[in-house]
């Protein structure tokens, strides 16, 4: 566990283009986050010298633990790790998106410092990439070098009015640059999004006053080779998503059958005892007020009661069990993203085997680095991307591999948290990367990275038939830690049967 979490980190560094001094990596191994440390010193460390030293660890510590820090343990428990507890627990909480509530009074300013920060994330990502030859920031650009790259946030995309080509306007931190991508051309064929950031390969036409023409697209994206993450012995991890305690829908005949299934009363005994964790990816409880008329399918019109009952419903699975569960936009936090974990109140409610971590989080089960995240940003991307659909949301999650970005689009449906650091920008590319909210079940792989939207414990709402969105509830996924293999538990019937979807 330990050794795989060594190995991730200097993976990650070397992606980075640094390599880790043995001093650094053994402080960084026993930080509580050791992927929100790795960042942070990536962000210090500039492009001056590709060592990280172990000083340099112990200075942004020093930092951390000066009395304006902000870095609040989540829960005693996680607080109290140390690597000789890493090694004993499988489960290891890397980093959280959520990192305190914003710092900057001014609102303007806030969300100048979250831009700047997704900003600096991915361009450190696309920073020497073969593909991006002579890049330059965008003051320093000359048309008479003719072939140069960008790095860029997609500021606005509009078309030519009679050939439809391209017109987009990027930003950096130095200023910001119309181009044009023709029509027809490779890069014009994966749709651009707002704030997203890209690499652009640009060619200069000799001609006085005419914008660079786009020949080439880079974005951030999933390394197509590096080292995945791997349990060492073929223990499972269950993913569960939007449980919706609380709702009249709530599908608690087959959540009983999910129940005697962990507990290994079932022909599926064998396959129940080889589950140590359980994953939910938010939605934990319907909420309050959460869309029009919501009370008219609330069971429990109490919130707090309805956390109790989530407790009551947790408790009723074994208790040898790991269960991460993160917030998602029904449950009682900010419904700015990153949301924070619950707040102590309600996390007390739940057993002492629930890991309550923001929206979203990623950690480590027994080496395999997960991402959760809830999903809100499905209601942006799905309009925003011609042929994505909540039906097949494993698409939407390749394209947000693709940007390294779970939820870029600022101003629509998803709220964004102005945070001085944006912890939606995918940073590492994960083993798996779990979503929910779209209340179907998708299984896919990208570049390695196994993709799983998990679901739902509600049955079809007034409001989602008036959305025309259709559920794929009562659906386990459980996957082989040590191989990534999944197999579908389908619960909607009752006693589990073996879905179609195993990968
Ligand atoms: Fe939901």
């Amino acid at each position: 566990m330990a050794g795989a979490l060594r190995e991730h980190l200097v993976a990650y560094f070397e992606e980075n283009h640094k390599l880790l001094e043995a001093g650094a990596l053994q402080l960084l191994l026993s930080d509580r986050q050791p992927l929100a440390l790795s960042r942070e010193l990536l962000a210090r460390a500039g492009e001056a010298s590709p060592f990280v030293t172990r000083e340099m660890v112990e200075e942004i510590l020093a930092r951390r633990h000066a009395p304006t820090a902000r870095s609040e343990p989540l829960s005693p428990g996680l607080a109290a790790s140390s690597s000789a507890r890493r090694a004993a627990v499988p489960f290891e909480l890397l980093c959280e998106g959520f990192t305190g509530p914003p710092v900057a009074s001014q609102p303007i300013a806030a969300y100048e410092a979250l831009f700047q920060s997704r900003f600096r994330a991915l361009a450190r990502m696309l920073r020497g990439r073969p593909d991006l030859p002579n890049l330059r920031p965008i003051r320093e650009l000359r048309a008479s070098e003719g072939l140069s790259s960008v790095i860029g946030m997609v500021r606005e995309v509009r078309e030519t009015p009679q050939r439809h080509h391209i017109i987009l306007t990027v930003d950096d931190e130095t200023g910001s640059l119309e181009m044009l991508v023709p029509k027809d051309s490779p890069g014009s064929r994966v749709t651009f999004l707002s704030d997203e950031v890209v690499g652009l390969t640009l060619a200069f036409s000799k001609e006085a006053g005419r914008i660079p023409r786009v020949t080439h697209v880079e974005r951030p994206d999933v390394p197509s080779t590096r080292a995945m993450g791997r349990a060492s012995a073929p223990r499972r991890a269950m993913f569960l998503s939007d449980l919706h305690i609380g709702s009249r829908s709530f599908l608690s005949e087959s959540w009983a059958h999910l129940v005697e299934f962990l507990r290994g009363r079932g022909p599926q005994a064998d396959l129940a005892a080889s589950i140590d964790h359980v994953v939910i990816a938010g939605d934990l409880v319907d909420g309050i007020g959460i869309y029009p008329r919501q009370e008219r399918d609330l069971a429990i019109t109490d919130v707090l009661e309805q956390y109790s009952e989530l407790g009551r419903r947790l408790a009723e699975l074994p208790d040898r069990l790991t269960i991460v569960a993160i917030p998602g936009n029904h449950d009682a936090v900010s419904p700015a993203e990153p949301q924070p974990s619950l707040p102590l109140n309600l996390a007390a409610l739940l057993p002492t085997n629930v890991h309550s971590l923001s929206n979203p989080s990623t950690f480590s089960l027994s080496g395999v680095v997960i991402e959760a995240y809830h999903g809100r940003s499905f209601d942006d991307l799905i309009p925003a991307l011609p042929g994505a659909s909540y039906a097949r949301p494993t698409e939407v999650m390749k394209r947000m591999l693709q940007m390294r970005h779970l939820a870029p689009i600022y101003g629509d449906r998803t709220p964004l948290a102005p945070l001085p650091h944006d912890g939606l920008v995918i940073d590492p590319a994960p083993d798996i990367l779990v979503t929910g909210h779209a209340h179907t079940y998708g299984v896919d792989r990208y570049r390695g990275v196994l993709l799983l939207n998990a679901s739902t414990w509600q049955s079809e709402t007034e409001y989602q038939r008036m959305r025309n969105i259709s559920p794929v509830p009562a659906r386990a996924a459980v996957v082989d830690l040590e191989t990534l293999r999944l197999v579908t538990l389908d619960f909607s019937a009752g006693r589990p049967t073996l879905g179609g979807s195993e990968a």
